[in-house]
């Protein structure tokens, strides 16, 4: 397969404009405008990274998925005046994932794809942050056709592949990755930046967070090291602010910002000296002057409800940590703002930012249901529920839950609260 690492293409679209915004006393925090590194947001609704598993397969690059128009149009739909969208998690390097519809930004049919995307966005005047994401452990070699790789060869337990139809199949045990594979891989991510900005990207996030590989790093139940990227909590976090440090140097600290889940469960994530760990990590990614760091709320995780994931961290309580976001925020130096995402509702979503707890709020499922989201939030019109069958396919019919939202029904109570993504 041929691959591309840098793209001389550089993909010219209408730029973002956001000098006509305006707010006043009267105007909700959340409609307030925010300046975010470079850009300035007319508002801080952020469409939440979320995998849809709707590209297209490349008939060219084996294993690979590409953005098509379904996907234009499904970016668009949710791209409003000086509002910033964040793409789904998108893989740096054919080992990083594999998962059937994502579609990754290393091949010139994938930055293709993306400036479409892009420039689309940009005609609405609104902004785009490209996610960028290696599974690590999480994906497997009969998706990828190469061994999986991690920070050491703990590989996950409990969960199994298991997709419709599908026997289930043990995950494999990750190779460790040497210190120069480390690099190799941080290189990767490298490329996959220069790719977005030159695919008409604003920037680019790292997904830090849900026990993907930075996090498996993290994480001292799946992080056994012992050298200079293991053993104590700063060693842990050497990985992500190395990355870090090398995405700035190449798209400029304006553009990057890093997603974090201090408190998630997902993916077998159980590392110990939570507050210690994360705290000294939003405290290290701030000094580098990156844009944003986007947190997960405690409340949220991607396999369990609100009460059960509550319920879960009682014992972080026990040991005298916070369970709230607080402390991770309060280590965030300016210019570096903090998004936050998890169980956000037209209840909950204004106080928060009013109160200058955190800048702005991203939402996943409700953007899914609801294309117009950022207008329904400001004219307090209800939200339509989401249909969860519907997240991560059909394959048949791509635009069924995507862009085309069949027998809708309000949202009510039962719909807050409810993590489970399945
Ligand atoms: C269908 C679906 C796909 C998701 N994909 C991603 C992803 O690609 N990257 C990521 O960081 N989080 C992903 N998430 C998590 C969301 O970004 C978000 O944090 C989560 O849904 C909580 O926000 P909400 O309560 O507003 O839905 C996904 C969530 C859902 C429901």
């Amino acid at each position: 397969m041929r691959t591309s690492s840098h793209h001389a293409a550089v993909y010219f679209c209408f730029p973002s404009d956001t000098s006509s915004m305006d707010s006043d006393a009267s105007t909700p925090a959340l409609f307030a405008p925010l300046h975010l590194g470079s850009i300035v947001l007319s508002h801080r609704v952020v469409l939440a990274p979320l995998t849809r598993n709707r590209a297209e397969p490349s008939e060219t690059y084996d294993n690979t998925w590409f953005p098509t128009g379904l996907n234009v149009l499904y970016y668009s739909e949710r791209a409003t005046q000086g509002g910033l969208l964040i793409s789904e998690a998108t893989p740096v390097s054919r080992r990083a994932s594999g998962l059937p519809g994502v579609p990754g930004i290393y091949t010139p049919e994938q930055c293709e794809g993306w400036a479409k995307v892009t420039c689309a966005v940009h005609k609405k005047r609104a902004f785009i942050f490209c996610q960028l994401w290696h599974q690590g452990r999480v994906t497997h070699s009969r998706l990828t056709s190469l061994e999986p790789w991690s920070a050491s060869a703990v590989p996950i337990e409990e969960s199994l592949h298991n997709s419709k139809g599908l026997d289930p199949v043990p995950y494999d045990v990750p190779h460790p990755m040497s210190v120069s594979e480390i690099q190799e891989t941080h290189q990767e991510y490298v490329n996959a930046a220069r790719n977005a900005i030159s695919s008409g990207f604003d920037g680019v996030e790292v997904h830090a967070g849900n026990g993907y590989l930075p996090d498996q790093f993290h994480h001292s139940n799946i992080n056994v090291r012992t050298d200079a990227y293991g053993g104590t909590p700063e060693k842990r976090c050497r990985f992500t602010i190395e990355l870090v440090k090398k995405l700035c140097a190449e798209v400029g600290k304006a553009r990057v910002g890093v997603r974090l889940s201090p408190f998630g469960l997902f993916n077998e994530t159980r590392g110990e000296d939570r507050q210690e760990q994360w705290t000294y990590l939003c405290r290290e990614l701030s000094k580098l002057g990156i844009a944003y760091i986007h947190l997960i709320e405690p409340r949220f995780d991607e396999w369990r409800s609100e009460s059960q994931k509550l319920d879960f961290l009682q014992h972080y309580k026990a040991i005298g940590e916070e369970v709230s976001l607080r402390p991770y925020r309060k280590v965030m130096l300016p210019p570096t703002k903090c998004i936050v995402a998890g169980g956000y509702h037209p209840g909950n979503c204004w106080e928060g930012v009013e109160r200058g707890d955190h800048d702005a709020v991203a939402f996943g499922r409700f953007f899914i249901s609801n294309p117009d989201l950022v207008d329904r939030l400001r004219t307090g019109k209800r939200l339509y529920r989401y249909e969860r069958s519907l997240f991560y396919g059909p394959f048949g019919k791509k635009e069924i839950g995507y862009t085309v939202h069949l027998n809708r029904e309000f949202a009510g109570e039962s719909d807050i609260g409810r993590a489970q993504m399945v």
